[in-house]
């Protein structure tokens, strides 16, 4: 370590969890498949991971030890009658279950025993996981729906009543379903998910839902009961992308299996069966699309407690079984996750308002009002108003191939019973909007006591922070991350208004700023999941996943569908789990196998290109070759790590021919440039890994001039701004890149930002007449970078997870003070610096059990010589030049 570099560095003790008293060596955080205390656990190997809580400088883990076993006190005991690895002289901090066979819907509880630095051992809490159904044997219900067939608009309701005699152990219900579901039990709504199950393709892999509902049961008579909705399996509406036509579609059905074991140690099913009844209720219409129709008068009171007269109830109709694969659902659930009154509510004349709930989301809304009996309101979600103040739906409806005035888009209608104040929220149904529209039949008073919006999305836990000098870059954080959440519902979408879809392309190109931010492997598991699925035999990948069959076209390229590579990478270089990697290791094979047959030189134009450009167009074969090269070396990359030998000798190979292949086509190596050296052209070659190591000085020179030539503005599409800030940072024009990140005037992120965008959207010109959704994430890079660039925080592939730190933090002009956490499988990294002067004072926090190496920047004196740093906080004093 250099003394003119470093006025100081300091290592400096005390917790790093907060002023409490610390705590040396303790695992903490047991997750099973990166779930907490999970249930309905399938796979025969579930993954046991935790964190080794440790403030002291220094602190590793030497060994480890975990016990499984079925009795929680035996394993307190230390004894791991199912599984005991014994004593492993390792650092890590995930192991993949190999003990026992497990047996299906068997609850296991295991811990782990960590040695500390000082071969002190330390013992976890004890946690646990419970298998589900492993398979179709253990079902007993059979599925069920009711007489009606796809067209049929009005949802079914399902009730059952059984008698429980003897003393409850434990109940749970296991709720396999074709469509989406409610499930209540004596009159309780189940657990707080919404849109149970996530979408998949549903004649290949239907998912069911496990839930604990041991409290909800009584002794006496109990009743279930089921509500049935359409979602993506039933999909009414008409749109462009034809999921009218779904293969799998049919009228939604479920199987269900209630199992109850009592204290006597006996076991009871209750299942579904030809002894169920069925009846319309109050929900007249919903799609996931377009909206839902609810008429209060129809409720049937008490319809899912036991006693309820369901005389006039129906029979119920044995339905075959969706797919032959019925897998558990375990993913980081939808949740109505944040709450929003209104801002502001305009009244237009007696029968009509507007509420602005002051931020671009995806979910619902709730009305509660009294009204006069048989009045109508539509409620219309939108995010653009126009000049007069109604709402204006006319950048989002135009996909949309239904009957506007029957089923009008992103509406519910609800007709209100008159007899009391009615409430309803979807259930089946989400909209993209920040303003409502309420148009009434009959005259109505409403204020903003009347309606709730509920920000939804898969509940992914935030693990990213930015906090800064700057407005505008705390802000270009917040809104991105607002654009991720509305755009991920079990899987990521394009938009959570227009199209809902699964575009490729849109989920990688967010992927790194996704897991910066939250973490959300359960959701990327159950996507790439949902890729396998979609496979074509020959390798081919449609462009929207899930999909009823639309998006295998011409231009399901590699910019879009190298999903199936990147994001299994990007998750392994993150959390240090190779899982998805693994899982997907044969169909990156076929994937890419697929390209190597079309493209016999190494260069191909399968792909979109450059989406959504400022103005210059981008070569499509430099891009997309470029992502065929990405592909093929995490491919050779995955060979290597799973001692696939043969394999990655032959994509090594492949890697460096469609490398050379590129130069030889695009570059110009006496001036640098690629193609017609757009920012794309110049950036994309860059950030990938193209440019030949002689020559990227020049290219990084010509992409720094050429974006000079802008005054720091954007001229890119997605996949231009997906590469630009990390080509320009990575090759030593940092100061470039952060103008061009902070940049408010048109064309910029920041341009957005200061027009009053609380979401990312989909084109930079603000009077654009297509692709013009407010809620996108395509654009999202912006997000992330942040953690790369000021937080400098960035995963070593040689070690990844964060086992070791990468921190190669830049200070650029203009910002004093930030502020970048992310919590890492290991614990929580903190990259904090603030400007005094002619001294940037660098607070930096590593983990337990990880290290980190500093890579001080350019503008401080002794750059280029790394500085490696133990786990624990420091602070660092570095001299500007
Ligand atoms: C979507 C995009 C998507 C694109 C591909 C659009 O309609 O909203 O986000 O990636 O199509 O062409």
């Amino acid at each position: 370590m250099k003394k003119t570099i470093l006025l100081a560095v300091l290592g400096l003790s005390g917790s790093l969890y907060g002023k409490s008293s610390p705590i040396n060596g303790e695992p903490t955080q047991l997750r099973c498949e990166h779930l907490v205390n999970p249930i309905g656990i399938d796979v025969p190997n579930p993954r046991l991971m935790w964190m080794l809580r440790d403030d002291r400088q220094g602190a590793v883990q030497i060994a480890y030890q975990v016990f499984v076993g079925v009795d929680s006190m035996g394993v307190v005991n230390n004894q791991g009658e199912i599984w005991d690895t014994g004593k492993q002289s390792k650092a890590d901090i995930l192991v993949s279950y190999a003990g026992q066979k497990l047996v299906p819907l068997k609850r296991y509880f295991w811990k782990v025993t960590a040695w500390d630095k000082d071969g002190k051992p330390k013992s976890s809490a004890v946690a646990s996981f419970e298998t589900g159904m492993m398979g179709r044997n253990s079902w007993k219900g059979t599925w069920i729906s009711d007489h009606h067939d796809i067209h049929h608009k009005e949802a079914p309701y399902f009730r059952k009543q059984f008698e429980v005699k003897k003393t409850i152990k434990s109940a749970r219900a296991y709720i396999a379903v074709a469509g989406l579901y409610e499930l209540s039990l004596n009159g309780e709504r189940i657990g707080d998910h919404r849109l149970d199950p996530m979408y998949t393709r549903f004649d290949r892999r239907t998912l069911y839902v496990a839930h604990d509902v041991t409290a909800h049961l009584q002794s006496g008579s109990n009743a279930i009961g089921v509500v049935l909705g359409n979602g993506w399996y039933n999909h009414q509406p008409l749109a462009v992308w034809d999921f009218h036509n779904a293969p799998w579609r049919a009228r939604p059905a479920f199987c269900l299996d209630l199992r109850i074991v009592y204290t006597d140690g006996t076991e009871e099913t209750i299942v579904s069966e030809r002894d169920w009844k069925t009846s319309s209720g109050p929900i007249t219409s919903n799609n996931i699309y377009t909206g839902e129709h609810y008429d209060a008068r129809l409720e049937h009171d008490g319809w899912d407690k036991p006693d309820f007269d369901d005389a006039k109830w129906r029979g119920v109709r044995y339905r075959s079984t969706p797919s032959n694969y019925i897998v558990s659902q375990q993913i980081a659930p939808i949740r109505l996750v944040k709450t929003y009154n209104a801002v502001s509510v305009k009244k237009f004349d007696e029968k009509t308002y507007v509420f602005d709930m002051g931020q671009n989301m995806a979910g619902v809304t709730r009305i509660k009002v009294k009204g006069p009996e048989g009045t109508v309101l539509k409620i219309k979600h939108g995010e653009r108003l126009h000049e007069n103040g109604r709402l204006d739906l006319s950048n989002i409806d135009v996909y949309y191939r239904g009957d506007k005035e029957k089923d009008p888009f992103q509406t519910d209608v609800v007709i209100l019973s008159g007899n009391k104040e009615d409430e309803f929220t979807p259930k089946f149904n989400y909209k993209g909007f920040r303003y409502v529209e309420i148009i009434s039949s009959n005259p109505i008073v409403l204020d903003e006591s009347n309606l709730t919006a509920y920000f939804m999305h898969s509940d992914v836990d935030p693990t990213g922070q930015v906090r800064t000098s700057s407005k505008l870059v705390n802000d270009l954080w917040k809104v991105t991350n607002n654009a991720y959440l509305s755009n991920l519902m079990g899987y990521p979408t394009d938009c959570p208004q227009r199209e809902k879809n699964g575009w490729t392309g849109d989920g990688h190109l967010a992927i790194e700023t996704a897991l910066y931010n939250f973490d959300g492997i359960t959701v990327y598991e159950k996507w790439l999941a949902d890729h396998r699925d979609e496979q074509q035999p020959n390798g081919v990948l449609p462009d929207i996943i899930p999909t009823g069959g639309w998006g295998y076209g011409t231009a399901n390229g590699l910019d879009w569908t190298s999903t199936i590579a990147i994001i299994p990478w990007q998750v392994y270089m993150f959390y240090g789990d190779s899982r998805l990697l693994a899982d997907c290791y044969e169909n990156i094979k076929r994937y890419v196998d697929y390209v190597d047959r079309i493209s016999p030189n190494g260069l191909t134009t399968f792909g979109r290109g450059d989406w959504v450009p400022v103005k210059s167009g981008s070569n499509l074969e430099l891009t997309s070759s470029t992502y065929f090269y990405v592909d093929a070396t995490i491919l050779a990359s995955a060979a290597k790590l799973f001692g696939r030998e043969d394999d990655y000798r032959k994509y090594d190979a492949l890697s460096k021919k469609i490398k050379q292949a590129i130069n030889s086509k695009f570059l110009n190596t006496e001036s640098g440039v690629y193609a017609d050296g757009t920012q794309t052209e110049l950036s994309v070659p860059l950030h990938w890994g193209i440019v030949p190591e002689d020559i990227k000085a020049k290219v990084a020179a010509n992409l720094n001039k050429k974006v000079e030539e802008t005054n720091f503005h954007l001229d890119v599409g997605v996949l231009g701004a997906k590469a630009l800030l990390n080509a320009l940072n990575n090759n030593g024009y940092g100061e470039t890149a952060y103008k061009v990140a902070v940049q408010d005037t048109y064309p910029s992120w920041g341009w957005w930002v200061v027009n009053g965008a609380t979401t990312l959207l989909e084109n930079w010109d603000l009077e654009a007449k297509r692709d013009i959704s407010d809620n996108h994430m395509m654009f999202g890079e912006i997000g992330g970078w942040f953690f790369k660039s000021i937080g400098g925080i960035m995963p070593d592939p040689d070690q990844p997870g964060f086992k070791n730190i990468l921190l190669r933090p830049i200070f650029p002009v203009g910002l004093d003070q930030s502020e970048v956490t992310h919590r890492s499988p290991y614990g929580e990294i903190v990259s904090s610096w603030k400007r005094n002067k002619k001294t940037i004072v660098y607070d930096i926090q590593i983990p337990a059990n990880s290290t980190a190496k500093f890579y001080p920047p350019e503008n401080v004196e002794g750059s280029g010589e790394a500085i490696e740093l133990v786990s624990g906080k420091h602070q660092l004093k570095l001299k500007l030049r």
